[in-house]
């Protein structure tokens, strides 16, 4: 038998995902969820799904097997740490939470309830961290040594009309979270490479200048936030060192990236692209259209040479995205943030189908998320140099889901 999944909030981010949840054949009955009975409506009758529910606390006592939480950022944790205990698996985007006191409860309720937990991270499944991923367990980085990470996002691309809508009438009072609490897609791409953990940490923040500006970032708010961009540098348990910007004031177009510098190889990415390089400039290597994400349907042995008309093919995936591991009922579907959205639907599924951990377990979501709150403490205090905590690994008696090669 399947499962039965409900997608919880059918906002914006969830039109995404409603497809995909839809058509995967390990889901056998779909539920959608909003407290909204007008955008549930809506919802419902776009995307064909008739089952619906008025809330999560009213789901959440149906014979459900998973829900998928794409509710607003700062209600992830509770939302989790109630549906965990509820019996069900739980999806979440990111980021897994906004306190180390919810994370600590995040992660003590996987571990106790033995449900999945996964943090919907897209950087996970971007091209880079896929390409990366590679070469580290090949070994040609040698040992890494320091990595840049960072998410850049203005607050002019699009963030006015995403706080309005998420925040409601009095948003710009609750607008200045410190950036690095949506740590996710910077620290966990590079982690996600040699999955070290931070250890300790050192974080400075900028402060908006403009006056206009100073309305979101100001010391009323309920973080004491002026900074609209923190830079933080990492001690990785490897030995190595991580430097992280996250930036919500920034005269560029927008990014999540990173460069990975090893003692035998390096991956090097800015605006103008990507290349791998070793001690021998010879040797450089262009990745731009290896690593590009096509809006061409591509084939499904992965390689792009091989585009097709736009059926049973691949949407917005690059050369390096193991497609054939997919379920050919994604085939057409819409697939955003770099090929990424179909590969966490399949992880999360799959995973809670065999009660498997999946790659962004609960263990993983934290060491992709308390860096980023400890480095904003940091800031707070100029700069201290303060320890990271730490939730441990994943427990040595819960197998871990390879989607690679574990069948579907
Ligand atoms: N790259 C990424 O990973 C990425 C990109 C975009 C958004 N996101 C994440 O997606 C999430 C959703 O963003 P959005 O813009 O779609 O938000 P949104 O405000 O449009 O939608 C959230 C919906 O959740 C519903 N909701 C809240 N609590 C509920 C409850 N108890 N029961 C039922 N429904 C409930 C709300 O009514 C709302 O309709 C955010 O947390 C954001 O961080 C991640």
């Amino acid at each position: 038998m399947g499962l039965r999944v409900a997608v919880v909030g059918v906002g914006a981010f969830a039109r995404c995902f409603i497809p995909l949840f839809k058509a995967h054949p390990l889901v056998d009955e779909l539920t959608l969820c909003d407290l909204n009975a007008q955008k549930l409506d809506a919802a419902s009758r776009e995307f064909g799904v008739k089952s619906t529910s008025p809330s999560l606390d009213e789901v959440l006592t149906r014979d459900i097997d998973a829900v998928a939480l794409i509710t607003q950022h700062w209600m992830h944790a509770p939302q989790a740490v109630q549906a965990l205990r509820a019996g069900k698996h739980v999806y979440s985007a990111v980021p897994a939470a906004v306190t180390l006191d919810e994370m600590r409860a995040l992660v003590a309720a996987s571990r106790e309830s033995r449900k999945v937990y996964m943090m919907g991270e897209t950087s996970y499944y971007y091209p880079e961290a896929l390409y990366c991923r590679d070469r580290f367990r090949k070994g040609a980085f040698g040992r890494v040594v320091y990595g840049e990470a960072e998410y850049y996002h203005d607050w002019d691309h699009g963030l006015y009309d995403v706080y309005a809508w998420r925040r409601g009438k009095n948003w710009r009072a609750l607008a200045g979270d410190p950036p690095m609490h949506y740590p996710t897609h910077s620290v966990g791409m590079a982690v996600s490479v040699t999955r070290a953990r931070a250890t300790h940490v050192s974080c400075f923040g900028v402060a908006d200048s403009k006056p206009e500006d100073r309305d979101i970032y100001r010391d009323d708010n309920p973080w004491k936030n002026r900074f609209s961009n923190e830079s933080a540098l990492l001690k990785m348990s490897d030995g190595s060192v991580f430097r992280i910007n996250e930036f919500r004031r920034v005269g560029h177009p927008g990014t999540v990236r990173m460069t990975l510098f090893g003692t035998e190889g390096s991956f090097e990415s800015n605006a103008a692209g990507s290349v791998w390089v070793t001690k021998q400039a010879a040797q450089t290597e262009r990745l731009d259209e290896m690593l590009r994400c096509g809006s061409a349907p591509v084939a499904d042995d992965g390689l792009m040479t091989k585009v097709t008309a736009n059926d049973g093919t691949h949407l917005g995936v690059s050369r390096v995205h193991p497609v054939q591991r997919l379920p050919k009922e994604f085939r057409g579907l819409h697939n955003g943030h770099n090929g990424s959205h179909q590969f966490l639907v399949d992880d999360f599924l799959r995973a809670s189908a065999q009660n498997k951990l999946p790659p962004v377990n609960v263990w993983q979501a934290a060491r992709y998320l308390v860096p980023g709150l400890t480095a904003h403490e940091s800031a707070m205090r100029g700069g201290e140099l303060l320890e990271v905590p730490d939730f441990g690994a994943e427990p040595t008696d819960w197998p871990l889901l390879d989607p690679n090669e574990d069948a579907a």
